[in-house]
């Protein structure tokens, strides 16, 4: 990725020193790729630093982790005042609000940038999402905005905000991509199991759900995927173990929603159905005695098609909803003010979860900034109007068949809920104060002398218990 970050800025006429303390690579890049180019290699960090003009901006691509503390440590002592120094890596932002302050007092401008798109984004145009001390935006904003994605002919890269705000929103990224994952992968697993339906014709309709609302970088992976055959002629992803890794952060962006109470739940399912993939030898247990209905489908294919697109379509809204919901709290919780239309904006292009669907949600928070939720305004609130008949006919053919469909089911539990003005919590209010005295409160119409408006009252169920409350706090 360092590499072809290194291409992408010397193609916009940028002179680029590289270097990697493995120095043969460094050798080895500048006779092949950068040969010709604008590309200076450095042998050691004094050669590194030596060659930069100041303020001096240094970005590392290292692992996530003590790595990038190393590196940063390696580096200090070697800059002066004003230097900049980027982290383009996937890291914790809280990791990166710790380097932001201890750069800080050294006179040094830290930067953590979500980068996105993978290798080949790297090279052709990421989408970036820098944050960090702001002093440092001026001097990085042309060259970070050259090299990203465009979307009609707007860079796909921004200023987020301070400290780890670049990272915060990679982070939300990541989680959103493994939310829009899991959810292909539910209607892949619809089709074939539930309805029959071979690669080849699933293959169809990824490719021609390409072409509507659903168009995106994740569905067209998935169309060539699914047509794409081993040497037998027969589709290689049905070779793949069906176990998902994770390298950690939509666990990150699950954490932190429980962190912030927010019900990000579609990215948590997401999270959770990786881990129920990972215990497959307990699957295959678990398959030899528990039993469920065996799908049994005899309806019309295209009409089961189309409800699955409006399905999926609305579940999206639902995870991207959710996903602004947990930035506006960000924001509120850690004082970043952060810029809605501009982050929908960088992930518009170049990253994992481009799609067209971007779109609308720059074009929505732009109409109006404030906008409380996604949901409420009149593009997604008709999508899902639309579509929501499809999708509880979807998911209750899931749980008919037995087939299984986290996101699907959560995103749909969810808009229910968000819907309900009165929801079954009082119930539980009234359990937690009958076992622990936690105490409630009552709704205004029924407040009394017994019932005090706005206090919280502890009633003694029982007869048996007493009448002292135990102290009351939210976690
Ligand atoms: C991107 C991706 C990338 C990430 C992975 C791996 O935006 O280019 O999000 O940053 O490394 O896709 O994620 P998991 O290993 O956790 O699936």
């Amino acid at each position: 990725m360092g590499q072809n970050l290194i291409l992408n800025a010397a193609d916009k006429g940028y002179t680029v020193v590289a270097y990697n303390r493995t120095v043969s690579k460094v050798d080895h890049f500048l006779e092949n790729e950068a040969k010709g180019k604008s590309i200076i290699g450095a042998h050691s960090i004094e050669e590194l630093v030596a060659n930069l003009k100041r303020p001096r901006a240094i970005v590392l691509l290292v692992k996530a982790g003590p790595a990038v503390d190393a590196f940063i440590e390696q580096l200090v002592p070697h800059l002066e005042k004003g230097d900049i120094i980027i982290d383009g890596g996937n890291s914790h932002f809280p990791d990166s609000n710790r380097r932001y302050e201890e750069l800080k007092e050294k006179g040094l401008l830290f930067v953590g940038s979500g980068v996105s798109g993978g290798e080949e984004g790297a090279r052709t145009g990421p989408s970036l999402m820098p944050g960090g001390h702001p002093d440092a935006w001026p001097a990085i904003k042309n060259i970070f905005q050259d090299i990203a994605a465009k979307s009609d002919n707007e860079p796909c890269c921004d200023w987020v905000g301070p400290a780890g705000a670049g990272h915060y929103v990679k982070m939300v990224h990541n989680g959103i991509e493994y939310g829009d994952m899991q959810l292909i992968c539910e209607a892949y697993d619809l089709m074939k199991r539930g309805a029959g339906f071979s690669n080849k014709e699933i293959a169809e309709v990824f490719a021609k759900w390409n072409t509507g609302v659903l168009d995106s970088f994740l569905i067209e992976i998935t169309r060539d995927i699914l047509a794409y055959n081993d040497d037998d002629g027969t589709p290689l992803v049905e070779k793949i173990l069906d176990t998902a890794g994770q390298k950690g952060t939509g666990k990150w962006t699950a954490i932190n929603a429980l962190d912030l109470g927010m019900p990000v739940t579609l990215i948590g399912e997401a999270v959770f159905a990786r881990t129920l993939s990972a215990i497959k030898e307990e699957r295959g247990r678990a398959s030899e005695k528990l039993t469920g209905p065996q799908p049994k489908f005899d309806g019309d294919k295209q009409k089961f098609v189309d409800q699955l697109e409006q399905a999926l379509y609305a579940s999206k809204i639902i995870s991207y909803a959710q996903g602004f919901m947990l930035i506006r709290e960000a924001g509120r919780e850690y004082g970043w003010k952060l810029n809605n239309a501009g982050i929908a904006l960088m992930w518009r292009g170049g990253c994992i979860i481009r799609s067209v669907f971007l779109a609308e949600i720059t074009k929505a928070y732009r109409e109006n900034p404030e906008l409380e939720n996604l949901l409420f305004h009149p593009f997604f609130k008709n999508a899902i109007d639309k579509a929501q008949d499809s999708w509880r006919q979807v998911v209750a053919s899931s749980a008919i068949w037995g087939v299984p469909t986290p996101a699907f089911s959560t995103a749909l539990s969810f808009y229910d809920g968000y819907r309900s003005a009165r929801l079954p919590a009082n119930l539980l209010q009234a359990q937690r104060d009958y076992f622990g005295a936690h105490t409630f409160k009552v709704l205004d119409e029924y407040a009394s002398d017994k019932l005090p408006k706005g206090q919280d009252i502890h009633i003694n169920w029982t007869g048996r218990g007493g009448n002292v409350s135990a102290s009351t706090y939210d976690a």
